[in-house]
């Protein structure tokens, strides 16, 4: 798959726009169309109801965005958020030095002609309040996890619920990465789902490993990605983050090759100490048994909405040589993601198709995703299905009017049935099993 192809995929069915577009975009950002935004939803939606709804000991939250700098100064982002830099002395390009391979430069190809590294940090600054000095500098959270970690002691008095618990929380991120780019695998503004799960030190070691699990497999059964596609990685002692003891990441096999899916971090007391010694407060919890105090380890599973939505488009993006010698490109998309379920198609724009095919296709919106489509030719319109990865589409006929029954389409075998409309509904709803 080329990568190009997805994107202009994505470009000319609504899927994800460059930002700011008729201003010629803006530094690899993008904006979500109808079909991109509904994916999103429900990916997020998936991910609440697995890691939350479903669980009696992980509780929600909603924590601000712009918060007390304090915060990012006892995390540690403050100081060591950074990335490090290199500039090209040939063509002057700004690069991240872990990200340059053989010493080349990736813009104009020069070999070992880079200044020394420096670190950049990439929290986004701003000004709270009409004056702009440095005793109003605020930062935009580069991650969601921090509003757990300084709410701890709110959850721990509100939940009713003892040790182990997670919160967690769905959320816009900003970081002012070096090079964003690879459409939208790695942008500035982008949204994490994250969850911070709280336990006694002599269990974590046991709940990273259940966590790492119970993570993998999400992606296998619920969004159904190919397991060949995916892998777990240990990081290497230089690669962890500063809060870190150990991290696992799930990596996906990307066009270019393996990268970071999903993070599962051992962040140890590291979080929970920085804030209780930073603000007096004693982030801890009470042993009974021992009546001591002791600070919780968190276990921590991170990962970016935008991110799984560009792995589940390249597991999903196909293209299937007919029978005819011509080809079809589709997106195999699970139904739990695609952005329509069906699409209710009258094969002419007479008067009683168009009637019939209306009535039908708000019957079924009432289960499930629908679109209703007359314009262009059948075959166009079941190649534009396949390519938004629906499902199913339903054709309405001119004998439809007689027998009350549709043309049912699969977009994978393209097999069709022919289904009585009082039968759709449970039919769909076995076939999607919702
Ligand atoms: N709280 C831990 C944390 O933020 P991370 O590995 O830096 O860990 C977690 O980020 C996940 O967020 C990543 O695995 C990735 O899916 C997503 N992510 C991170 N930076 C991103 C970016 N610049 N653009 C898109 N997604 C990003």
């Amino acid at each position: 798959m080329k990568l190009d192809d997805l994107v202009s995929l994505a470009k000319r069915r609504g899927i994800a726009f460059p930002s700011s577009d008729i201003y010629g975009g803006f530094q690899s950002t993008w904006d979500y169309g109808y079909l991109g935004t509904e994916m999103k939803r429900n990916i997020r939606d998936l991910w609440w109801q697995n890691v939350v709804q479903q669980r009696e000991n992980v509780f929600g939250i909603e924590a601000a965005i712009i918060t007390n700098p304090a915060v990012w100064e006892s995390s540690g982002h403050i100081s060591n958020f950074t990335d490090p830099l290199v500039d090209c002395l040939d063509c002057n390009g700004r690069f991240r030095a872990d990200h340059i391979v053989d010493d080349t430069c990736p813009e104009c190809d020069s070999k070992s002609n880079f200044t020394e590294e420096r670190n950049f940090n990439l929290l986004f600054k701003t000004f709270v309040g009409p004056v702009e000095d440095n005793a109003n500098v605020a930062y935009l959270r580069p991650e969601t996890a921090q509003g757990m970690f300084v709410n701890f002691l709110n959850y721990q008095n509100t939940i009713r619920h003892k040790l182990p618990f997670g919160i967690a929380q769905i959320g816009k991120s900003f970081r002012n990465e070096i090079t964003p780019g690879q459409f939208i695998f790695r942008t500035r503004e982008f949204e994490q789902m994250e969850m911070e799960f709280f336990c006694r030190p002599e269990e974590s070691v046991e709940f990273h490993e259940y966590w790492k699990n119970e993570r993998y497999n999400w992606y296998i059964e619920t969004l159904k990605i190919p397991k060949e596609k995916l892998r777990i990685r240990d990081h290497e002692k230089d690669e962890l983050a500063h809060y870190s003891d150990a991290t696992s990441d799930i990596e996906f096999d990307f066009p270019w090759g393996w990268g970071e899916l999903e993070g599962i971090a051992h962040r140890g007391d590291f979080d929970l100490s920085a804030h209780s010694k930073s603000s007096g407060k004693k982030l801890n919890t009470l042993d009974v048994e021992s009546n001591t105090h002791f600070v919780p380890h968190v276990i921590e599973p991170a990962v970016g909405v935008d991110r799984i939505l560009f792995a589940i488009l390249c597991s999903a993006y196909d293209i299937e040589e007919l029978a005819d010698g011509e080809t079809r490109t589709l997106l195999r998309l699970p139904s739990a993601i695609s952005p329509v379920h069906i699409a209710v198609l009258p094969l002419s724009k007479k008067t009683n198709l168009i009637s019939l095919s209306k009535t039908i296709a708000s019957e079924l919106r009432k289960f499930f995703r629908v679109e209703y489509d007359e314009t262009q030719s059948i075959g166009k319109r079941y190649r534009r299905q396949d390519e938004i990865g629906t499902p199913y589409c339903v054709t309405v006929d001119f004998d439809s009017l007689d027998d009350n029954a549709v043309t049912i389409r699969d977009r994978d075998s393209m097999k069709q049935d022919r289904i009585q409309v009082s039968e759709l509904v449970t039919y769909f709803k076995n076939q999607l099993r919702i």
